[in-house]
């Protein structure tokens, strides 16, 4: 066929990793455990049972290879999530790893940062470029409420991050009304104090409590509001600190960057959207909010070349949806501990 002809029946796409509504989408989030040392409400059910049994989870080496196919098809950027994945030993050998893979040119990981104080630095050497660490309060007792853990061991662990020299650290603050409302002026201080990117992110339906109800949603135009009555935000629509979907202000007296996620009160929130995610037992889930997966593990496991995997993916990329289900009646199957964040 000549090559007219050809780009009759199907045009090239402008990129390798572009989807069917013309995102490009190169950044893949890849949970690489379900399993945490914590219990945020917004993430995990109460007395959560739905363990992924160890052997469904992907091996180093499946991870690695998911992300050398994904590297070959055009993503460049890459986040480890859980889960918490710094439960798992094999986080600075998976990120040493995946560094040395041709393509790869961004590592980040998210973490609750309890484990950074031994970890930060091991990280950084492996070639971790920028840590998201979750705080959602800085009253130890609050801190305890929302995810159950120490709250010293994440300062000490963010502590330990900046002092390790990754490019970024960001902290992220999950919005829950009347749970950690009060906390968010203290929040912005901290940020300010360590020069730190804050982001607040309104609570999506991921998880199965009752912590998803309308008295406890706050949307990030409230947040807004409560900070206004401290400080001036000016608008930084130019900012881009990562990849994520955060709309950045700085405030004029602090100095504080606060990032606002919208993820539900945001209509245009999923336009700009550029990334899928890999569960921990090998499932592509080309957006967070609606069900549709894809099994890449029987073929990691049963077909030793390459071509099965790269088509899972691109026929992942291509079901990939215009937007989110959550602002309908959406039921979460999977809380965001299962699927990663
Ligand atoms: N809603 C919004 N954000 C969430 N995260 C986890 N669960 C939820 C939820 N239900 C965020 C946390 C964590 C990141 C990985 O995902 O802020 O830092
Ligand atoms: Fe653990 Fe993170 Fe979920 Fe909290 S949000 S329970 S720290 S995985």
């Amino acid at each position: 066929m000549s090559e007219k002809a050809c780009h009759l029946i199907s045009p090239p796409p402008a990129s390798a990793t572009q989807d069917t509504f013309g995102r490009v989408v190169d950044y893949l989030r890849v949970s690489i455990t379900d399993r945490c040392n914590e219990r945020c409400l917004y993430c995990m059910p109460e007395g959560y049972k739905g363990w992924e049994r160890k052997p469904d989870h992907l091996t180093a080496e499946e991870i690695v290879r998911v992300v050398r196919v994904a590297a070959g098809m055009g993503f460049r950027k890459f986040r480890l999530t859980g889960g918490e994945p710094l439960v798992r030993a094999d986080v600075p050998e998976i990120v040493r790893t995946m560094a040395a893979i041709p393509g790869v040119e961004h590592i980040g990981i998210s973490t609750n940062g309890s484990k950074l104080g031994v970890l930060a630095q091991p990280l950084r050497d492996a070639g971790v470029g920028t840590v998201n660490v979750s705080l959602d309060a800085l009253d130890p007792a609050v801190y305890r409420r929302i995810t159950g853990g120490d709250l010293n061991a994440v300062l000490a662990g963010i502590r330990a991050a900046v002092a390790a020299g990754f490019e970024r650290v960001k902290l992220n603050c999950v919005l829950m009304r009347g749970v950690n409302e009060h906390e968010l002026w203290p929040l912005v201080l901290f940020a300010a104090e360590h020069g730190l990117p804050l982001r607040l992110i309104e609570l999506m339906p991921v998880t199965t409590t009752d912590v998803l109800t309308e008295k406890n949603f706050m949307p990030v135009s409230e947040a807004m509001e409560l900070l206004r009555l401290k400080d001036e935000l000016i608008p930084q629509p130019d900012w881009r600190l990562g990849f994520g979907p955060a709309k950045y202000y700085q405030l004029k007296h602090t100095g504080a960057r606060v990032g606002f996620i919208g993820a539900m009160t945001n209509l245009h929130f999923c336009e700009t959207c550029n990334k899928m995610r890999l569960t921990a037992d090998g499932k592509v889930r080309p957006c967070l909010g609606d069900h549709g997966e894809i099994d890449l593990r029987e073929a990691l496991r049963h077909a030793s070349d390459d071509v099965a995997v790269r088509e899972l993916l691109a026929s992942a990329l291509q079901r990939k949806p215009l937007e989110h289900q959550f602002r309908g009646s959406y039921q979460p199957c999977r809380p965001m501990t299962a699927i990663g964040g």
